[in-house]
């Protein structure tokens, strides 16, 4: 007996030990190795790179001096004001049930490169001592983002959403149609056809998202459909309660395929939310 429970412990620990090899290689191949590595030290930079910098968290994080206008994690770049965009709800489809917001933290942040309108070396606080300016001074992009107006705009393609998101999916939308707040987080959502969010209260703050594995296991993980908690005072009576954001769908970190949270592999994203 003694004997078969070590024999078991030591593949278990062989597993655990291959487990962690697999989480550390797992880790080697983060956002380094994906196009939101901007800076010079980038393995896929064919795409577009800034030559002024190697760092990489600093095209979209400062650990000082972010722009709290909206509630995006330590923000590095000016964000938009929201309604400086035409919303999804404009072009009028009779189905829509939730009610629109104006676009809201995360996806304004994606916007900041996204909508074409300001160089990505456009940041609050440069790398180094002091340098709080409007963009680097030493540095030039290679790749598309050279040749445009702003130079370091985002390149002119679908990459480039521009201020127009009326043919995106929708954004700034409350989930499955509204219903859910903070009060009653585990409602039924007005739409029907949509699969049930879990949710959880973090900081005081009730938090929903969609969980993405065949069995739900109620845990949020960055795998999930992330949705983000908001009150608006024209919505609800500024009840507080979730929406979809450009980042409930993508992981702006991940090595996945357009960045997407789970593989879309049979349109696994999409129903994940929509039962259809
Ligand atoms: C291209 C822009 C971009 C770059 C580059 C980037 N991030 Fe982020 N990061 C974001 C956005 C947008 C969010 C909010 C997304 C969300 O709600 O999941 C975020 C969220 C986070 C969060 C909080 C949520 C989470 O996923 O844990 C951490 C921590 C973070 N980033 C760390 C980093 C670090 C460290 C780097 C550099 C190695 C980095 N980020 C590079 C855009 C970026
Ligand atoms: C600092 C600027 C910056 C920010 C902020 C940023 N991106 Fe990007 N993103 C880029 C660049 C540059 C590319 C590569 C463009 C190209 O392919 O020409 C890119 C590419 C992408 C792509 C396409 C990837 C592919 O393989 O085709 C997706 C999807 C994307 N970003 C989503 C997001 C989302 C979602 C956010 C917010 C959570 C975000 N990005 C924030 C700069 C940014
Ligand atoms: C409801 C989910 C969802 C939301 C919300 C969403 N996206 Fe996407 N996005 C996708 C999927 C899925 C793809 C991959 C499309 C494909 O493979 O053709 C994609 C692709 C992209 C691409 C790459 C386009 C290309 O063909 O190269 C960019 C850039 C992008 N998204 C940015 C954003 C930004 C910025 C927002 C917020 C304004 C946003 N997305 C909101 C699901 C979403
Ligand atoms: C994070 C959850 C989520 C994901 C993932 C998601 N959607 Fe949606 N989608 C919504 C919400 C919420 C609405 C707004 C629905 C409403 O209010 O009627 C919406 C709206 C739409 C609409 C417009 C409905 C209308 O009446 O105008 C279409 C079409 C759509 N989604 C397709 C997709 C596709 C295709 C995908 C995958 C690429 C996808 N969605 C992924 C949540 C999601």
């Amino acid at each position: 007996m003694k004997t078969g429970k070590l024999i078991f412990t030591a593949s278990k620990l062989a597993l655990a030990a291959s487990l962690l090899m697999t989480a550390g290689s797992a880790m080697a191949a983060g956002i380094a190795d994906t196009r939101h590595n901007l800076g010079s030290g980038g393995g896929v930079n064919a795409v577009n790179s800034f030559s002024g910098t190697a760092e990489i968290c600093v095209f979209c994080h400062t650990p000082h001096g972010a722009d709290t206008s909206a509630s995006v994690p330590l923000w590095n770049k000016t964000l938009a004001a929201p309604a400086s965009y035409t919303t999804y709800d404009t072009l009028g489809t009779s189905s829509l049930d939730g009610a629109t917001a104006p676009v809201g933290s995360v996806s304004l942040a994606c916007l900041s490169c996204h909508d074409g309108s300001q160089a990505m070396d456009t940041v609050l606080n440069a790398p180094g001592s002091g340098a709080t300016v409007a963009s680097y001074s030493a540095g030039t992009w290679t790749g598309p983002a050279a040749t445009t107006t702003p130079v370091g705009a985002i390149t002119n393609s679908i990459v480039n959403l521009g201020k127009d998101l009326s043919n995106d999916h929708p954004v700034g939308i409350q989930y499955g149609g509204g219903n859910l707040t903070a009060a009653t987080p585990a409602a039924a959502t007005r739409d029907p056809d949509f699969k049930t969010a879990s949710n959880q209260i973090i900081n005081g703050n009730t938090i929903w998202w969609v969980d993405t594995e065949a069995t739900p296991n109620g845990t949020r993980q960055k795998t999930d459909m992330q949705l983000y908690t908001r009150t608006v005072a024209a919505i609800d009576g500024g009840a507080s309660q979730p929406f979809v954001e450009c980042a409930s769908c993508h992981d702006p970190h991940t090595t996945n395929s357009t960045f997407l949270r789970v593989s879309n592999a049979g349109s696994a994203v999409c129903l994940a939310c929509h039962t259809k």
